[in-house]
């Protein structure tokens, strides 16, 4: 039976496995998706495993997105672009790393319905997932990203990469139409130390966590007048890109589906 992974530190939260092994189920996929929770240094064992064909592919998460890179062979233009990769493939016994994170935010944002094309974009944080959503925001035609982190130097480096965004300092607030949380701050209800009442209203909140289904920062947003979304459908399309990158069918999302990670 082929066996996938998802790795990270800490991953007993991960709903990864959950969602896989129930589209494996439902497609009578013969294979097991397991969690493993791997130090730094047991990264090049977990690949070798990979490449002694043990494991036939992975999802990586927090905190190995980047550390991962120097121990594969190929990256995809998208993982390349933003140094970021999120599911390994093998091919002709070449490790391949791709980011289904991009495609993830961008089919959740569809979802919602909203538009983003021409819209004030502000990003708080600027961690492993932040390049990700920058590259899509770019690939929906936002008229404008501002990122501000408590440490400035860190979103000052996207800017090696994505030059037209704006860095601001902790604490500012500019003028927005969509305001995304991708801090980690949140996870374990702790509250965001922004004051954010002067944002006006009918503003889009997104927080990139879904567990909580609503961190304080949505429900902020929502007493606030604004709407708000989690980030629970780029969670399930990011696992849909990397579903089909590894078993060749592209599974389908049903009510079923979403009350599975509901918590
Ligand atoms: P990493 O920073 O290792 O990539 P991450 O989980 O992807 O980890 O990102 C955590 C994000 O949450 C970072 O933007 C972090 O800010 P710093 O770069 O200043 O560490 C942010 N974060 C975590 N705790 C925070 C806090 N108490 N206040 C503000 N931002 C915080």
């Amino acid at each position: 039976m082929k066996k996938y992974f998802v790795i990270g530190n800490p991953i007993s939260h991960s709903l990864s496995p959950k969602l896989h092994n129930y589209w494996i189920k439902k497609n009578n996929i013969k294979a097991e998706y397991l969690k493993k929770e791997l130090t730094l240094i047991e990264l090049g064992e977990f690949v070798n495993e990979i490449k002694q064909k043990k494991i036939a592919g992975a999802n990586i998460t927090v905190p190995f997105k980047k550390s991962i890179i120097p121990y594969l062979d190929k990256l995809s233009p998208d993982a390349e672009k933003t140094q970021s990769v999120n599911t390994i493939t093998v091919e002709k016994n070449n490790l391949i790393g791709h980011n289904t994170d991009i495609f993830g935010f961008e089919q959740a944002f569809k979802k919602f319905n909203f538009s983003i094309e021409k819209k004030r974009v502000f990003i708080l944080g600027a961690g492993g997932v932040v390049p990700s959503i920058i590259l899509a925001l770019n690939n929906m035609n936002t008229s404008k990203i501002s990122v501000s982190n408590r440490t400035k130097e860190k979103a000052l480096s996207l800017k090696d990469r994505f030059e037209k965004i704006s860095v601001l300092n902790w604490g500012e607030i500019p003028e927005f139409d969509i305001i995304i949380n991708a801090t980690s701050l949140g996870l374990k209800n702790e509250i965001i130390n922004l004051d954010l009442k002067n944002v006006g209203q009918n503003k889009i909140f997104y927080d990139v966590i879904y567990n909580p289904s609503e961190t304080n920062f949505l429900n902020t947003g929502k007493k606030l007048g604004n709407l708000s979304e989690n980030g629970k459908l780029m969670f399930i399309y990011q696992a849909l890109a990397s579903f089909e990158l590894w078993h060749g069918i592209k599974p389908y999302i049903d009510e079923q589906t979403i009350e599975l990670l509901n918590l």
